[in-house]
This record gives structure tokens, sequence and C-alpha cells, in this order.
């Protein structure tokens, strides 16, 4: 068994020895962009091994940890915070929203959006962390250049009407409201981006990227 596999299996049994459940992550859906702007490290990387181990030694009530380890392929966001990057770091319980990684295939690309604490990037099942190849281009695009330029801009989700936002560098996600699911229109192919007067609007990504052209979905 290769320390992938180990690894794996250790968070595997971990979870089912400990989780009760009353003991729950709870995350709030996030826009990629907001996942992008929030993220102090934006990385494509593939997941090649996974260990269990301690991060502190202070005391024995220390939780686990999960060390995955990485090949980076691409820094999008935190060419200041990182030197080498090898390992990420999740809590080894669910409960404490650890990411737990359930792709075997080494050579499959992720894009993982992480924190910098203490000297370690910090990832969790909250995170946005996705297979490259599943990103519509428009994603691909946000996380390549185009989110950067909206990290002014507040993206508010909208859960139930009446929505409302307060003020104009704010943009409202209707996407789970409209189409019942957080992954519609504005999650695939808008940006929430600020106009020349400062004011934040909806773009969508699929105009700035086609060259042919394209007949502008109008998401409200
Ligand atoms: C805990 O770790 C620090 C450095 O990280 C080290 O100096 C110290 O000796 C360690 N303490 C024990 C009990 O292992
Ligand atoms: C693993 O990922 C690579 C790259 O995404 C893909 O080409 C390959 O088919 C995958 N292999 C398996 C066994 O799924
Ligand atoms: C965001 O706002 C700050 C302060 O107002 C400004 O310096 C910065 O250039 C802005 N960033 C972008 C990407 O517009």
């Amino acid at each position: 068994m290769d320390t992938f596999t180990y690894g794996f299996l250790a968070a595997a049994l971990l979870l089912l020895a400990s989780s009760g459940p009353s003991e729950a992550c709870s995350c709030f859906p996030a826009h990629p962009q907001t996942a992008y702007c929030n993220g102090g490290v934006v990385i494509k990387a593939r997941f090649v091994g996974a260990t269990k181990v301690n991060l502190n030694n202070r005391t024995s009530e220390e939780l686990g940890w999960i060390q995955y380890e990485i090949k980076v392929g691409k820094i999008f966001k935190g060419f200041d915070l990182i030197t080498d990057l090898q390992f990420l770091y999740t809590p080894s319980e669910e409960s404490l929203c650890g990411y737990t990684h359930l792709s075997t295939n080494k050579s499959e690309e992720f894009v993982i959006i992480g924190n910098m604490i203490d000297g370690k990037v910090r990832i969790s099942s909250c995170g946005f962390i996705r297979p490259w190849d599943e990103l519509s281009a428009s994603q691909k695009r946000g996380i390549m250049q185009i989110y950067k330029n909206g990290c002014n801009c507040t993206i508010v989700p909208c859960l139930s009407m009446p929505c409302s936002i307060n003020g104009d560098t704010e943009c409202l996600w209707t996407d789970r409201l409209i189409s019942r699911s957080w992954k519609a229109y504005q999650t695939q192919h808008n940006a929430c981006l600020p106009q020349s007067s400062g004011t934040c609007t909806w773009q969508s990504m699929k105009l700035r990227a086609a060259s042919t052209t394209l007949k502008s979905s109008a998401v409200l």
C-alpha cells in the first residue's frame, strides 16, 4: 500500500471512529470569485500522497492532520507566500471541515484554494478544490486572469426573496434562487467586476473569451 492509499484509509477509519451525527462541518457556499479573492493561495496541482501527522506537539489534545503531498503545476495567487510548496494540510476530522481527497488518480490536476497559516498551506472541505477539467472555460479564465480584478467587489448570495444589496460594489448571486443550484450561470460564467465608475456588475467571461459574437444571456 502506498502512502496515498494508507493516508486515505487512515482518514476514513478516523472518521468512522470519531464523527457523531451531531458534529458536522457546515459551510456557506461561495462563488468561485469569492473563493479566489478570500484565498491566500490559488494553485493547480496533483495530489500524490497523504499521511497523517501531528502539526503541534504542545498538548495531547492536539488533533491530527492529514498532510497531502502535491506536485504544483501552476501558481495563480500567493507567489509572495510560497517558496517551495510540497504539502497541504487539513484537519483529519471531517467534523472540523477536514478535506478528504477521494480521487486516487495522481495525474489528475486540481485547482486548489487554500490559506497560509503559520507557514503552512491549509485546505478544508469548505474550500474550493475541484478537478481542473471540471471547471468551465470561463472559470478557468477567471482563475487565470479575471477574478483578481473583482476582489474589491462583494458577491452576496441570495437565498430567498426578497434579496437586496447594500451599495454599488455588491453583486447579487441568484443562482440558487433561480436554478435551485449554486452551480448555475453566474457561477459557471460570470465575474462581478468594477466598471470605470467603480460600480460592480456581473459580467460574462464568455463574452470576453470568445472572438465570435455571443448573445449575452441575461441573468436577472
Ligand atoms: C516541540 O517542537 C519544538 C519546535 O517545533 C521543539 O523545539 C520542542 O523541543 C518540541 N517539544 C517536544 C516535547 O517535542
Ligand atoms: C487520470 O487523470 C488523467 C488526467 O486528468 C486522465 O487523462 C486519466 O484518464 C485518468 N486516469 C484514470 C484511471 O481515471
Ligand atoms: C481595490 O481597492 C484598493 C483601495 O481602494 C485599490 O488600491 C486597488 O487598486 C483596488 N483593486 C482593484 C483590483 O481594483
